[in-house]
């Protein structure tokens, strides 16, 4: 059922309680290296904000103990970086249920937004506590949910929290909303041909996504690392690739469901060693000589998909077809990326490193949705649904 959205509440005066996903990758001093998952809760924030709401985000940044301040894991370079977004001042609170935050939260005036400390400083946020839950839910008029990359944790401020705030609204904001509707709506009424496209190293990873995909797509192309365990359950000679040994029963199962649907790699390309500067070549799929290692798909392959991927009225991605961030075996994921970008699907594509592949190849403005979540869009291609979403407000 359709969830009560952000825009549908007035927050004038209001204390909102935001949960959003900042959890975004920094380098060594700190620096923020990939700012998407703020830029993309903006429509949320701006909303409060530009109607008078008095604006409380929180957060979890990495995985920290739970045992209070770890500094490597603060969040205040995020409320930095919100504030320059915003171009406005961006309080921040260096605890998240405790007198700092009472502090930062009491001095809101209308239209004014804080960022309280890392969530996950404290114990009560992995383990759902109740207690905690409560403490945060009472600074709070009105609950908003726009962390889609945390929507399939079950943490105190996904859960316990919209379940704390009893009758008061909980709703969910524009960025998981818009997830929704592209990782989960699109998908279940496709528009067709619906082609997935699918790599990665592992195949126990993406396992429940195959299958759900090969329910409902009508072709689903593999590529990645996953691709050498698949041949090795035809037969294949596979080298010193990056096989799962233990998944060949399940490869073989996939591609008797698969069928004429499931369709993999023909040609590889491969090195004698994981270095950019390796003796290299291209060969079939399935006779890899001893001493090498597949390390992308090849170009009949990536000839194969493109032109798949061009016919195409639907495309999910998740996932890249080499070793994208050491050329040349960068090859395959950039030509499935300039084919999808090319083609006039809906495309979707899946977080983590699909999402950076299509960001660092300039083609993420030619697309239709990319996606905030690793493991969520994950799971949500696999058909799960989220607890954080179901018990928002229905509209
Ligand atoms: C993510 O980056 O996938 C989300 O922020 C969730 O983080 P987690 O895997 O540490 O729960």
């Amino acid at each position: 059922m359709a969830k009560k959205s952000i825009s549908e509440i007035d927050p004038l005066g209001k204390v909102v309680l935001m949960r959003v996903d900042f959890n975004v990758p920094q380098d060594d001093s700190g620096t923020i290296t990939d700012d998407r998952r703020i830029r993309m809760a903006l429509p949320s924030i701006e909303s409060v904000l530009k109607r008078g709401g008095k604006l409380v985000l929180v957060s979890h940044l990495g995985r920290p103990k739970g045992k209070g301040p770890e500094p490597e894991f603060t969040l205040r370079p995020t409320a930095a970086r919100l504030s320059e977004l915003l171009s406005m001042p961006v309080s921040f609170a260096t605890d998240t249920i405790g007198a700092d935050a009472e502090l930062k939260i009491g001095q809101l005036k209308n239209g004014e937004v804080t960022v309280l400390e890392n969530l996950r400083f404290n114990t009560g946020e992995k383990d759902g506590d109740p207690i905690f839950a409560q403490k945060l839910a009472n600074w709070a008029d009105l609950y908003c949910n726009d962390a889609f990359g945390t929507c399939h944790r079950t943490d105190a401020s996904m859960v316990a929290v919209p379940r704390a705030m009893g009758t008061k609204p909980k709703v969910v904001g524009f960025l998981v909303a818009k997830e929704i509707e592209y990782l989960s709506e699109a998908i279940a009424n496709p528009k067709r041909p619906f082609v997935a496209i699918l790599g990665g190293a592992k195949v126990s990873d993406k396992i429940k996504v195959i299958k759900n995909l090969l329910g409902i797509c009508d072709k689903v192309l593999i590529g990645g690392a996953m691709a050498y365990t698949f041949s090795l359950a035809q037969g294949g000679r596979t080298g010193k690739s990056l096989v799962e040994q233990d998944k060949v029963g399940l490869a073989k199962e996939l591609i008797a469901l698969g069928g004429s649907k499931l369709v993999l790699p023909v040609d590889t390309h491969i090195g004698n060693s994981f270095s950019s500067d390796c003796q290299k070549q291209v060969i079939k799929s399935g006779a890899i000589p001893d001493g090498w290692e597949g390390l992308d798909i090849g170009p009949e392959t990536s000839q194969l998909y493109a032109q798949l991927l061009r016919d195409a009225m639907t495309v999910v991605w998740n996932g890249p077809m080499g070793v994208f961030e050491m050329p040349p075996f960068d090859a395959g994921t950039k030509a499935v990326a300039e084919a999808i970008a090319k083609s006039h699907a809906i495309s979707i594509i899946g977080g983590g490193d699909s999402a950076a592949a299509i960001e660092q190849l300039g083609y993420a403005d030619q697309v239709s949705h990319v996606s905030t979540g690793g493991g969520a869009s994950l799971e949500m291609l696999e058909g799960n649904r989220f607890e954080a979403v179901d018990i928002l407000d229905d509209k």
